[in-house]
């Protein structure tokens, strides 16, 4: 059988620890002199954290950021690509709100002229939680990155399956004392939040700082004036995550890395080093790097800067001696200024970042050193790729010369039963199973990632497109981003821009999603223009937004630089039964762009979203390349899920085959981005009563849908695999239809039931499966031997199970850090007497760790099921289920994960720890 092993690599695991200044190294002119203390320190604020949730009683009035709309509706379930509508206009009246508090916040990020003023006053100053004596013992514990929903229970009635069925909005405070050692006085402390779902507002030591709305984005908040040096401090962060404010699980807390920054009051400016390579050959690459310095004493001071070059390994080690530096002249910095600096570098027959198979994804670091006198007062780093990328209207993705097919899948934020909190190992899981499907490319929908996952692309060469917005003026969801965009937009775009921008992985940009001015010829230009106006101050790559509905001859398209089409390059409901239909309804569009707009490349930013639940297979199956969902047809309203065959999907979307077709019909197209990769919590089109989507090519649990292998055929064409479906163990359907299709890289195969071939099939032009639809199901034995090229290639067989006897069990890895954050992903299947798995088995499985260890969570990627994901007992699904555990911070010998259940041998799972990191950092 030639089931390709899903998870190549053995990975990395976590880092994470307070980085400190990088070491003087040989080629630098300052090795061996410095002997100040570390420049510039980071310390991770991960531990420590008390938790409560809700507001104090008889407090919080006044602590609102702004006034919101009354919720009169969720429009909980509205289709996806319902036509989003105006904002309702609300007015504060008078009423106390945070926001001219919070704005100022923004400042660092906006030009001088639009800066807010802070008005006097503390507000939230005499609330309890903010209090530094105020006692807390009774609080939660909690660690980040956190996400207070996550646990749930889930809520089985009313209108959240949008949002996921978990309590994620509501008031949440989280406090912490932050001691500040002697040796910072006189320092810029400056707290990083990576993101704070949402509306945060920070206190310290009892004075409100700041705060920021958006969830998604990373900000910084300086603490310099507030913190006491050789003291204990205390913080107080109080977030407030609306109700109807997203189409999908937003998560809720502090749940990415928060961070204290230490630096010298002279300073390379945090967020202002763009590295950019203007030229990059094999032969030889020029290195821009830009910068500004800071002054924060009174008097000038003149900095000197040297810049220097290193290769970054791919173990996460920076090389010794540098590829190129270069001395800056001495700069004057004035008292409270900055001052900026840039420079051009050589490098000879530099490693180019590029996407595998076919490259490479080498990084490099830039390391800044400046000087006040013989002093070192700051060693910043920034890492960095050199590559050019190009997109060519005709040719695609250019990289390096090389033309890359964009083989995209969309993804949100959530890790399925980790919820939105971030952890390093479970996003590598989930790169890594898609890099095996073949995928190299990762649209962010809708909203900046993680900071991690951008190193996690970039080190695992997976090109990104990085997207900001899922809604601008108008509203997708009553509570949704609208309702700040006006006074945001602009420092959550600067902020995702200088935090991403020297990523070699971001290939291009999205300001937006689907956003309702694409209905609004004016607006739709003026937003377009503005932030594309924004992004072109701050980097040079391409600017895009997905559009659903923008037509060739409409205002929107024009701004961008790459036109990326959801869905209408395919067409929209272009079945006979959508006539007449008041939805969007679009022929397809690849060719009316393209003679529209013949100097822009044009991709698929959302093609698909064909819905199934991994193996569960319906009955009769449709004779169609594709079908909408329906009663009867791909859909069971009963048991909520939808046949695996893969020929299903919304309305608006397409079978894959039907996306493949398009793609070669149009070999200008840069390429697809699926929706989605991964099933995600919320937006479980098309039974909003479930909890997580179905547009996943592998489910919620990690598991491969059988579409998993559809894609892995076309997408890496050079690995011999054949892939049957659907499972064969179907008692009562003796001499029914059963139809069985098959996925293959081959060209050719033949289908045997018990051995008796069924015939021989070639792929013709446009087709990308085989089906054998007359197949009448008899217990035993189906076969599929595939060919190319008239050679025998690969093969795949599936058995009639018998009864289940046994549980097997496998982990992802054998051996995990025990740096307090890495996991284990354990992989739980039914099996008969023989080994096959027991396809429809929905037994109760049962998980106890033994050793120092623990489970967090469980999962089996059935989008109907409300039992909370830390349960330790959990049905199969479908045959499966999922244990995710941690070890305990510092241990070390060997856990062991037993999975159990009634009348059945159990299966237990060894896994050796290490007690320090895996290896070093990406
Ligand atoms: C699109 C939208 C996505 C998701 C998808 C579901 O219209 O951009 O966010 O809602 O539909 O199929």
């Amino acid at each position: 059988m030639s089931r390709p092993r899903l998870l190549l690599h053995v990975s990395l695991a976590t880092l994470l620890v307070a980085s400190v200044a990088l070491p003087a190294r040989a080629g630098d002119p300052a090795a061996g002199q410095d002997t100040a203390p570390a420049p510039r320190e980071r310390r991770l604020l991960d531990e420590g954290w008390r938790f409560h949730l809700g507001e104090a009683d008889g407090h919080g009035a006044g602590l609102a950021y702004d006034v919101r709309p009354v919720l009169e509706d969720s429009e909980d379930g509205k289709d996806a690509d319902a036509q989003p509508d105006a904002a309702q206009a609300v007015q504060a009246d008078g009423q106390d709100v945070l926001k001219p508090w919070i704005l100022p916040t923004a400042n660092y990020l906006l030009p001088e002229a639009r800066r807010h003023a802070r008005p006097s006053g503390n507000p939230g100053g005499t609330h309890p939680f903010v209090q530094p004596g105020f006692d807390d013992s009774g609080w939660q514990q909690v660690s980040l990155p956190h996400d207070w929903a996550i646990a749930g229970p889930f809520l089985v009635d009313g209108p959240h399956g949008g949002m996921g069925r978990l309590p994620s909005w509501g008031i949440g405070w989280y406090r912490r004392t932050l001691d500040i050692p002697a040796s910072d006085q006189g320092r810029r402390l400056t707290l990083e939040i990576e993101g704070a779902m949402s509306y945060a507002a920070v206190w310290c030591n009892g004075q409100l700082m700041g705060g920021w709305p958006y969830g998604y984005s990373s900000w910084e908040l300086d603490l310099s004036d507030c913190l006491r040096a050789g003291a204990s401090n205390q913080l107080a962060i109080r977030l407030d995550n609306p109700p109807a404010s997203a189409r999908w699980y937003p998560g809720a807390g502090l749940y990415r890395h928060v961070w204290l920054r230490s630096t010298q009051r002279q300073h390379v400016v945090d967020g202002s080093v763009r590295v950019t390579s203007p030229v990059a050959t094999p032969g030889k690459a020029q290195v821009r790097v830009r910068g500004e310095l800071r002054n924060d004493d009174p008097a000038p001071r003149t900095l000197r800067t040297d810049i220097a070059l290193f290769v970054l390994e791919a173990d996460g080690r920076i090389a010794d001696r540098p590829v190129a530096q270069a001395a800056l002249p001495p700069a004057r910095v004035a008292g409270g200024a900055t001052a900026a600096f840039d420079r051009l570098l050589q490098v000879d027959q530099p490693r180019l970042w590029g996407p595998p198979p076919n490259q490479q994804p080498h990084r490099y670091v830039a390391v800044a050193t400046v000087r006040d006198g013989a002093r070192v007062v700051d060693r910043h780093e920034t890492r960095f790729g050199i590559r050019d990328v190009r997109f060519d209207p005709t040719g695609g993705l250019q990289v390096n010369g090389e033309r890359v097919q964009l083989r995209g899948v969309n993804n949100h934020h959530d890790l399925g039963a980790l919820g939105a909190a971030f952890n390093r190992r479970a996003a590598e899981r989930q790169l890594q199973i898609l890099q095996a499907m073949g995928t190299n490319a990762i649209r962010m929908a809708h909203n900046p990632p993680a900071p991690e996952l951008l190193e996690l692309t970039d080190r695992m060469g997976l090109l990104v497109v990085d997207e900001v917005f899922d809604s601008w003026e108008m509203k997708k969801t009553p509570l949704d981003f609208h309702l700040v965009f006006p006074e945001w937009h602009e420092a959550d775009l600067r902020a995702m821009l200088r935090r991403d921008r020297n990523h070699p992985s971001v290939v291009l940009w999205s300001i937006g999603n689907e956003v309702g001015e694409q209905y609004s010829e004016a607006d739709g230009r003026r937003i377009a223009r503005t932030l594309r106006g924004i992004v072109r101050e701050e980097d040079e790559r391409p600017v895009t937004a997905a559009m659903n509905y923008a037509k060739p001859d409409m205002s929107l398209p024009a701004e961008l630089d790459v036109i990326s089409l959801n869905y209408q390059g395919e067409g929209i409901r272009q079945q006979a039964e959508f006539e007449g239909t008041e939805r969007i309804r679009t022929p397809p569009q690849y060719d009316a762009f393209r003679a529209r707009f013949p100097d822009k490349a044009i991709l698929g930013s959302e093609t698909a979203s064909t819905l199934s639940s991994r193996g569960s297979f319906l009955f009769p199956v449709t004779p169609l390349a594709t079908s909408p969902v329906r009663q009867g047809q791909g859909g069971d309203e009963q048991v909520h899920q939808v046949s695996a065959y893969e020929l299903y999907a919304v309305d608006f979307g397409v079978s894959p085959d039907v996306v493949f077709a398009a793609q070669d019909r149009h070999p200008f197209v840069a390429g697809e981005f699926v929706w989605t990769g991964f099933d995600y919590l919320g937006e479980p089109t098309p039974y909003y009563s479930s909890r997580s989507s179905y547009s996943g090519i592998i489910d919620l649990a990690g598991f491969p849908k059988d579409r998993y292998y559809l894609y892995q055929a076309r997408w890496r064409p050079d690995l011999p695999m054949a892939h049957l479906l659907p499972h064969w163990t179907w008692p009562g359907r003796e001499g029914e239809v059963t139809p069985v299709h098959v996925f293959t890289s081959g060209d050719e195969a033949e289908l045997f039931v018990n051995g008796v071939s069924q015939g021989r099939q070639r792929k013709a032009p446009g087709q990308y499966r085989l089906r054998w639809d007359a197949v009448r199901y008899q217990p035993g034995e189906l076969r599929v031997q595939a060919w190319r090229d008239g050679k025998p290639w690969a093969e795949d067989r599936v058995r009639t199970a018998q009864e289940a006897t046994r549980l097997q069990a496998e982990a992802d890895r054998t051996m995990i850090s025990a740096d307090g954050r890495d996991l284990a992903f354990i992989s739980v299947q039914v099996r008969d007497a023989s080994g096959q798995a027991v396809p429809r088995d929905a037994r109760a499985i049962r998980f106890r760790v033994e050793g120092p260890a623990e489970l967090l969570a469980t999962d089996n990627g059935d989008p109907t099921d409300m039992t909370a994901f830390p349960s330790p007992v959990r049905n199969a699904f479908n045959g499966k289920v999922l244990a995710i555990v941690r070890a305990l911070p510092g241990a070390s010998g060997r856990v062991h994960v037993h999975a159990e259940a009634q009348g059945l041998a159990p299966a237990v799972v060894a896994i050796q720890l290490q007690p320090g990191p895996m290896e070093a950092s990406p």
